[in-house]
């Protein structure tokens, strides 16, 4: 069965696009498959330090993305969830990696072409795809529940194990693929920009009610004024509400528009009741879930256990083919 591998950086709560885009599908994957250990789900705790500010938060932060993997129903029988830092095996694998690939094409990444005019970057920042490429490599999955945004790092990685295998004559790795919701590739953030927390856009449907509220209305309209016609079809409100609601709330919501007279606050109160509504049971468990971090540690040193098992046989036969045969391992 082929494996199926995906990570979120620790920086923050996962927010609606994170939700709907990665972890959900993922989820619906993974528990569909039978017992095993071929899902691996990881907190890219690792990734998140090239922002070095991100360091305090870091323990916060793993927490929770994991319970929110979990208040999502991850069934943790057939998937292994572990801190990436946990298996200190991936930086290793990175340095291998990294010499297989040019350089030059590394400069193309977008990650780094985005960033590499600001005075202070970092060399962390430049190699991420090739770590990136290590977490995915590591433990041979194929199969990759990412973001629009993480396409050209898959493609990195399927470089890499290409010109890897190539040059050792043997297929060490598999080559992974993308796995993307044609649905969620685009989730517009309250400027109608898309949704992403380095952008301060986001929806955080785990947050509390309050916060949420607020999140909300920060949804940018045009100004029409309540009596006005209004295009659902060019709407920010629109757009996160077609997301989360069956088909007849939709279309209610739409002939509202178009009719006039429903105002862009009393849109915003109908989005707000209806993420409260879809999405109370998970609310509810990630909120008892970040209060109990002794189940949460318990989980993540159950994941490491078994990545890291996973992984030690991995580095080891890498190890090989590299002709590093070490005295001590
Ligand atoms: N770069 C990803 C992001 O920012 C997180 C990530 C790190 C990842 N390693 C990964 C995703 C491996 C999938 C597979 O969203």
């Amino acid at each position: 069965m082929e494996n199926i591998l995906t990570g979120i950086r620790s920086t923050g709560v996962p927010h609606l696009g994170n939700i709907l885009s990665v972890i959900i599908p993922s989820i619906n994957m993974v528990n569909k498959r039978k017992k095993g250990f071929f899902s691996f789900i990881f907190i890219a705790d690792l990734h998140s330090i090239i922002q070095t500010e991100n360091i305090q938060n870091i323990k916060n932060n793993v927490y929770n993305i994991t319970a929110t993997w979990l208040a999502f129903g991850l069934n943790t029988e057939n998937s292994v969830i572990y801190r990436q830092s946990d298996v200190p095996e991936v930086t290793e694998l990175a340095w291998y990696l990294s010499c297989f690939f040019p350089y030059q094409r590394l400069t193309l990444a977008h990650s780094f072409k985005k960033e590499k005019d600001k005075k202070k970057i970092n060399v962390g920042l430049f190699t991420y795809p090739i770590l990136m490429a290590a977490d995915i490599l590591l433990y041979n999955a194929k199969i990759i529940p990412v973001g629009k945004d993480q396409l050209q790092h898959i493609e990195i990685a399927r470089r890499i194990a290409y010109f890897f295998n190539k040059r050792i004559g043997k297929k060490v790795f598999s080559l992974p693929n993308p796995y993307l919701q044609e649905k969620y590739m685009f989730i517009t953030g309250t400027d109608g920009t898309k949704m992403s927390k380095s952008k301060n856009n986001y929806i955080d449907i785990l947050s509390s009610n309050e916060i949420l509220k607020k999140q909300i209305m920060k949804i940018q309209t045009d100004n029409k004024s309540l009596e006005e016609k209004k295009n659902p079809d060019k709407d920010y409100i629109m757009s996160l509400y077609k997301l989360i609601s069956p088909k007849e709330k939709i279309e209610k919501m739409k002939e509202k528009y178009i009719k006039g007279g429903y105002g862009y606050l009393e849109a915003k109160i109908a989005l707000y009741e209806q993420i409260i509504c879809k999405f109370s049971e998970e609310r509810n468990r990630f909120f008892s879930l970040i209060k109990n971090k002794s189940l949460l540690d318990e989980i993540l040193f159950h994941g490491a256990k078994k990545a890291k098992n996973i992984a030690i046989k991995r580095i080891n036969y890498i190890r090989k083919c590299l002709n590093f045969n070490s005295l001590l391992s």
